[in-house]
This record gives C-alpha cells, sequence and structure tokens, in this order.
C-alpha cells in the first residue's frame, strides 16, 4: 500500500464550556494570566451525562456516517486515551456496539495508553498495519478521546475534552513520510496518575514543561538525521510548512516553535539568517541545561521566530486554544486546526508533528498533503469536521458551575449505582451520552 495515512476525520467536543477569562477571574488569578500568560481563550468539560466513552461513540459514528463507510469495511480499531474508567476493558471494546451491529467482529487492535501519546502509539500501529503484510485491505480506525480534569490550583485552566475519530488507508490526503521519524523516550515523574481512586493526576507542571522541551530537541535531532541520511540534505524549519505540536497550552507551542528555531541556530542551519543569528549568538555557549532555564533566549528565540510562527504554527493553534488539552486529541486536534483554516491550499505541504506524552514518550514524524479523491479530500474533511458551527454552538457556563460540574464528576469517578440526569438539551443530535451506572458498574449509553 502506498501513501497510507489519514483518509477521513471527524471531531467531537462537549458543547459545554468556560472562558479563560472569566475563570481567571473566579479564581482570583491575575488578570491575563489564564489568557495571555498560558495563551488560552476557552475550555471545554464533560458534563454528567458524557465521558470519554461517549464522545469516542459520537465521533467514531459521524465518521462512519458521513463519509458514507460501511462498518463492515474496518479490520482495525485502536484508541488512545489516558482517562482510566476501566482497569482492564479497553474503550475499543465499548466501540464494538457500533459495529456488531453490522455483524462486523473481526476488528483487530485495542487501547494504547501513555499520557497524551497514546494517540500517537494507536495511529502509528494503524499505520504500520496497513502497510505490513498482515493488512487485509480494510480500513484502520484510530480513536483519540480524553476528559483532562485537574485538581484545583495553578493546572486547573490547562484542562480540556474531546474525541477524535480517523481513517486510515492508502492513497490518503494525509499521508505519512514513514521514513523521517524520531523518538525519545525517558523515565521521568513530570505528570502521571498513581492515584487510581482520582481521576486528577500527579504534575510537576515545572517539570513537565522542561520534558516536553527537552524531549522536543531529542526528536528534532532523530528527525534531522534520518532526513538528512535519505535526502543527502540538510533539514531546516524552511522545509516544513506547517509545524504541528501536541498542545498543552497554546504559550508552550510558542516556545516550543521558538525552540525549534534555535536549534536550527545551532546546527547552523538555512532558516535563519544574519540578523537572527546575531540575536541568538549571546547563546550560542549555554549549557543544554541553562538553555531551558534561560529566559533572556526564551523571549529572544520566541521574537526571532514570531514571523516563522505566524505563518507555520498560528493556523494549528484554533481548537487547542478554544477547546483546551485534550491529551491524545491534543495534537490531532491542532491538525484539523490547519486543515480547517487552509483545506483548500494544502496540497504539496509538509507537516511536521510533534507528539509528547508525559513519563515520557515522544515522536515527531512528518505527513505530506494531497487533495485526495472524494469522499476523502481535504475540503471535504473541513466540511464534515465542522469547526466553525461546532464551536459556534456551544453554551457557556459560568466558572461557578464548571466547578460545581467537577465536584459532582469526582463524586462520580468510580462509583456505582447511579443514574444521570439524562439531561442532553444541549447535545446535537446523534450525540452519544451516558445515562445510568449499574450496580455492577456496567456503563449504559443512549444516543440523541
Ligand atoms: N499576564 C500575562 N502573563 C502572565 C500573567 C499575567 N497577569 N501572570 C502570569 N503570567 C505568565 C507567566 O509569566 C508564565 O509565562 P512564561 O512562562 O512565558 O513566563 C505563564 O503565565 C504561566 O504562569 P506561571 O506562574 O509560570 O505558571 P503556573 O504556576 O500558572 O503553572 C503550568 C502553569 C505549569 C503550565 C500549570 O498550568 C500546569 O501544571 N499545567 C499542567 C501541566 C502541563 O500542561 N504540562 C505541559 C506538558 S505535559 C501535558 O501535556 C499534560
Amino acid at each position: 500500500a502506498k501513501n497510507v495515512g489519514v483518509l477521513a476525520m471527524d471531531i467531537y467536543f462537549p458543547p459545554t464550556c468556560v472562558q479563560q477569562e472569566a475563570l481567571e477571574a473566579h479564581d482570583g488569578a491575575s488578570k491575563g494570566k489564564y489568557t495571555i500568560g498560558l495563551g488560552q481563550d476557552c475550555m471545554a468539560f464533560c458534563t454528567e451525562v458524557e465521558d470519554v466513552i461517549s464522545m469516542s461513540l459520537t465521533a467514531v459514528s459521524s465518521l462512519l456516517e458521513k463519509y458514507n463507510i460501511d462498518p463492515k469495511q474496518i479490520g482495525r480499531l485502536e484508541v488512545g486515551s489516558e482517562t482510566v474508567i476501566d482497569k482492564s476493558k479497553s474503550i475499543k471494546t465499548f466501540l464494538m456496539q457500533i459495529f456488531e451491529k453490522y455483524g462486523n467482529t473481526d476488528i483487530e487492535g485495542v487501547d494504547s495508553t501513555n499520557a497524551c501519546y497514546g494517540g500517537t502509539a494507536a495511529l502509528l500501529n494503524c499505520v504500520n498495519w496497513v502497510e505490513s503484510t498482515s493488512w487485509d485491505g480494510r480500513y484502520g480506525l484510530v480513536v483519540c478521546t480524553d476528559s483532562a480534569v485537574y485538581a484545583e490550583g495553578p493546572a486547573r485552566p490547562t484542562g480540556g475534552a474531546a474525541a477524535i475519530a480517523m481513517l486510515i488507508g492508502p492513497d490518503a490526503p494525509v499521508s505519512f513520510e514513514s521514513k523521517y521519524r524520531g523518538s525519545h523516550m525517558s523515565h521521568v515523574y513530570d505528570f502521571y496518575k498513581p492515584d487510581l481512586a482520582s481521576e486528577y493526576p500527579v504534575v510537576d507542571g515545572k517539570l513537565s514543561q522542561t520534558c516536553y522541551l527537552m524531549a522536543l530537541d531529542a526528536c528534532y535531532k532523530h528527525f534531522c538525521t534520518k532526513y538528512e541520511k535519505f535526502e543527502g540534505s540538510q533539514f531546516s524549519l524552511f522545509d516544513a510548512d506547517y509545524v504541528v505540536f501536541h498542545s498543552p497550552y497554546n504559550k508552550l507551542v510558542q516556545k516550543s516553535f521558538a525552540r525549534l528555531l534555535f536549534n536550527d541556530f545551532l546546527r547552523n542551519a538555512s532558516s535563519v539568517d544574519e540578523a537572527d543569528k546575531e540575536k541568538l549568538s549571546p547563546f550560542l555557549n549555554l549549557t543544554g541545561d541553562e538553555s531551558y532555564t534561560n529566559r533572556d533566549l526564551e523571549k529572544m528565540s520566541q521574537q526571532v521566530a514570531k514571523p516563522l510562527y505566524d505563518v507555520k504554527v498560528q493556523p494549528t493553534t484554533l481548537i487547542p486554544k478554544q477547546v483546551g488539552n485534550m491529551y491524545t486529541a491534543s495534537l490531532y486536534a491542532a491538525l484539523a486546526s490547519v486543515i480547517h483554516n487552509k483545506h483548500s491550499e494544502l496540497a504539496g505541504k509538509r507537516v511536521i508533528m510533534f507528539s509528547y506524552g508525559s513519563g515520557l514518550t515522544a515522536t515527531m514524524f512528518s505527513l505530506k498533503l494531497h487533495e485526495g479523491q472524494h469522499p476523502f479530500t481535504l475540503s471535504n474533511i473541513a466540511t464534515v469536521m465542522n469547526v466553525r458551527g461546532k464551536l459556534k454552538a456551544r453554551q457557556e457556563f459560568p466558572p461557578e458551575k464548571f466547578v460545581e460540574t467537577l465536584k459532582l464528576m469526582e463524586h462520580r469517578y468510580g462509583a456505582k449505582d447511579f443514574v444521570t440526569s439524562k439531561d442532553c438539551t444541549l447535545l446535537a443530535p446523534g450525540t452519544y451520552y451516558l445515562t445510568e451506572v449499574d450496580s455492577m458498574y456496567r456503563r449504559f449509553y443512549a444516543q440523541k
């Protein structure tokens, strides 16, 4: 199979959200801390009728329907998620309800988990399957689904929620340049979920930022080495039309792109002109460790990178800024943003993707975009996703109601024997929602 990659995509995020400006005031944070300091506009969250299973049911059924895919044509289904609802039964098995109805139970794949990286693991598995000798000619399907919620404190505004479904196959409008991949994996405690009674992570915020940037450096280095080996020429940011980052909050994305440019400067690459070289030269002799904490370097590299950021990164930031950190779905929501914003001018472009999951696992990989063939075209993907419409149809909750919802969800996490309000007035037709968890912890969903 050739040009294997993403044929079709759909995204779902809850219609319930809280404005970061309002949350900032409510939390007693200084004005601009969440909106400028973190760079976030708005944050989606699940109410008691939604969870990672309902969101993924919605995303998958919507994708199959809107692209007119016969459920029998799915041969592999992989889920990436770090939101634990059951320690044994995979989210994938819940999604089988959709396929069993059509008599298709011959579907490989289960869930992948490592913080925000699980979706990338699932995607690489599916792409590898289609490229392999075990491929049976049917489609792969990847689902990234997470509800990111934090305990009260500085991390809380970096939550979010969404599910993304991606159909995988050959001759894709979003195809993998499979040879160009760089990974970095290491053992650290930057963000983890050791308390199985709580949905909230334990997080060392500052450490997680540094780990993210160190992983970015390492992946970029490996990526460039592989590119140069196969292409015989140096890679620089000039060879990337768009750079798409896992996006816990936008400020980290701004810093990350600046960091890549600083890497290009250190590698003496063509993307850094003479004037910029001069501005960065005072930082040439910093040790690696110093360079992660030097505020002057951070400021200067962001300033130097700004014109390129506006072209190569800004179009990828819409959904992550509006919905928040969607964990496994975050990187793919950023990819969805550039397809939404630029679909008519993307053919022939190269997109560099950076996936990061705390703990930690990270991979940088490369995608090539093509117009594609109906229904698998970039413009049809943009139409189906209807990002603008979904953002517009949202209901803003005041911060008090957001906090109240999270309190209720704390009680509901790991609980049994309850029925939900079944209130689906805010949900769009076709959306799945949770109705009941019975005395045996079995979960029941209905579709609006
Ligand atoms: N106006 C403008 N900017 C402001 C204001 C203000 N009033 N107040 C603060 N800021 C800026 C700060 O200067 C800082 O920006 P800078 O880094 O460019 O200097 C930024 O706002 C954040 O403020 P801090 O005080 O540095 O950090 P805080 O204690 O608020 O915590 C953090 C931020 C660490 C990101 C926290 O939200 C967190 O732990 N989040 C979860 C972990 C995370 O997302 N890690 C990323 C990778 S791992 C993952 O994906 C889960």
